[in-house]
């Protein structure tokens, strides 16, 4: 804790280390009494560490998560364990990992409200992950849009990207979460997650698992933020906005953006318009209203309302590029931050297994090295 004091970044006031309230009941609200305080809603959510972070994540999943760190016992992890089924150089795993590591919390990610770690460090997750498809029908995965997407672009059908969202769920299920803010596109895994936990539940006892609520964000006017072409903002369409690039490449993407052949006197469609979508992902209600009767009235080049949103754009994440010039300077920072976060992360996980363990009849008593 002294050195976030000494980087000047956050305040140091870890507000959830009362012995007994978020580490040990979490998960049994069901059996806390009327009268007892309500433990705090555990809020989880993961980042696969597959490239450089793009307003698309921004939007759908790290600004909710930011926000909810507040509202609860907020548990945000890098995700390499499922990245491996599509990261291969251990160079690249080692610099991606570092990078969303100093991105998020670049972005906001506070560990003194936040648990924050690696998930390949609780490899508890990975037995869990285990006992889940024992319960999980080849169904749920053969049905799963992300599988058939990533097979269809030509990654390697492996078990790992099969039983992805098995893993997925043993990730949630692990630390008893309530609430998990992700995009759009993770609701699938969501409904996989309720259901293997529900199933778990039928089959060996009601209360070994929490079941989880999706949070899906809202990104201004769509469900999913857009890319430069129009299609989704996906690391793997070469279409993103990062959120830490350098100015002259983000300004060129932005003026990159796809735009009808209006000529620039005649009003412009205010439908399905990329450009207004991330207008809206920054400015204020008044200040789109103002640009929507500007296309309506025409007049204008789209040029001129890309620049716009590059100026809006740049302007927001400026005290996010700040920070990460503090975090650039001192990886062995954020790299304990991560330690730190694994630690805690790992006692809940390990009082999970042993609650599941018991619960099956599996192994009553794991043999000591020591
Ligand atoms: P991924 O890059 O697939 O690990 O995604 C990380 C998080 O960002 C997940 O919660 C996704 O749902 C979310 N996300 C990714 N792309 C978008 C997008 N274009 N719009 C909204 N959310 C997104
Ligand atoms: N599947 C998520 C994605 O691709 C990442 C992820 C892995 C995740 N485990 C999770 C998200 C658990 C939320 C909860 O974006």
């Amino acid at each position: 804790m002294e050195t976030e004091a000494a980087h000047g970044v956050w305040p140091t006031n870890r507000k959830d280390e009362t012995p007994g309230v978020a580490d040990t009941n979490a998960g049994e609200n069901a059996k806390t009494p009327e009268t007892a305080e309500k433990p705090p809603s555990r809020i989880l959510s993961g980042i696969q560490p597959t490239g450089r972070l793009h307003i698309g994540n921004y939007f759908g999943m790290m600004e909710p998560a930011i926000r909810l760190q507040d509202e609860g016992d907020a548990f945000y992890f890098i995700a390499d364990y499922h990245a491996l089924t599509t990261v291969h150089d251990p160079a690249t795993m080692r610099e991606n990992v570092a990078g969303v590591a100093t991105d998020f919390l670049s972005a906001g990610l506070d560990p003194s409200k936040a648990t924050f770690f690696r998930q390949s460090d609780v490899p508890e997750v990975a037995e869990l992950s285990w006992f889940l498809s024992t319960v999980c029908p080849i169904g749920f995965l053969e049905r799963a849009h992300s599988f058939k997407d990533k097979t269809a672009r030509g990654i390697d059908a492996t078990h790992g990207l099969f039983a992805y969202p098995v893993l997925m769920a043993a990730d949630i299920l692990v630390y008893d979460s309530n609430i998990v803010p992700v995009g759009k596109d993770q609701k699938q895994h969501l409904e996989i997650t309720r259901d293997l936990a529900g199933k778990f539940n039928d089959r060996f006892g009601d209360g070994v698992f929490t079941i989880p609520e999706p949070r899906i964000a809202e990104t201004g006017s769509t469900a999913s933020v857009p890319g430069l072409d129009g299609q989704k903002m996906s690391k793997s369409y070469n279409n993103t906005l990062e959120l830490f690039e350098e100015e002259k490449k983000t300004r060129k993407k932005i003026m990159k953006i796809v735009t009808d052949a209006t000529a620039m006197e005649d009003p412009k469609p205010t439908e399905e318009s990329t450009l207004l979508d991330y207008y809206r992902l920054f400015a204020s209600d008044d200040e789109v209203a103002e640009m929507i009767a500007s296309f309506k009235a025409g007049g204008t080049g789209y040029g001129h309302y890309k620049q716009q949103v590059f100026e809006k754009l740049w302007e927001r994440f400026a005290p996010m590029r700040e920070r990460r010039e503090k975090l650039l300077a001192d990886p062995d920072y954020v790299e304990d931050i991560l330690r730190t976060g694994a630690k805690r992360a790992r006692r809940l996980a390990q009082a999970t297994l042993a609650r599941v363990r018991e619960a099956t009849g599996i192994a009553g008593h794991p043999i000591s090295l020591r």
